[in-house]
């Protein structure tokens, strides 16, 4: 019996599948798909909600009528129509505290280098 073990264990391994080869037929996996890379500070400013209540143009047409009809909201492409500054630093600050009082919560947990690239992506945005 205990000199069967060799044999026993080469008829196994003539069944594995890596032993069969010749009978086996390329499988044709479909190509992935192609790569979206949606920009980073973008991605944050609609994942964050920024886009909701300031419009994905920055233009304060956002979807959240709602809490607009009764807001007074900064057009981003303007820059006379912010009110705290419209530097780079004081976007920053903005989204950083927030406006008491307002709609506009702070964003605190938010890390520093998310908050410099939106404040940057804003920025962008003025005409
Ligand atoms: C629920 C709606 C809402 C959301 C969501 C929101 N905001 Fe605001 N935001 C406002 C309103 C309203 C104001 C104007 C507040 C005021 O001064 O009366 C404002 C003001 C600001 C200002 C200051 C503009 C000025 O007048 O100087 C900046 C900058 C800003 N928001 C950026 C952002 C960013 C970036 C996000 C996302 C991380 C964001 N907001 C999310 C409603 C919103």
């Amino acid at each position: 019996m205990k000199n069967l073990l060799p044999l026993i264990f080469l008829i196994v391994l003539s069944f594995s599948p890596s032993c069969t080869s010749e009978d086996e037929t390329p499988k044709k996996e479909p190509p992935p798909p192609p790569a979206v890379t949606v920009p980073f500070p973008e991605a944050m400013y609609v994942q964050n909600g920024c886009a909701s209540c300031h419009g994905i143009a920055g233009n304060g047409r956002g979807t959240r009528t709602q809490v607009l009809s009764t807001s007074r909201i900064p057009n981003f492409q303007d820059k006379s129509t912010y009110i705290y500054g419209s530097s780079k630093e004081a976007i920053a600050k903005s989204i950083k505290n927030g406006i008491p009082g307002t709609y506009m919560k702070a964003y605190s947990h938010m890390r520093k280098s998310e908050i410099d690239a939106v404040a940057e992506y804003i920025q962008k945005m003025q005409k």
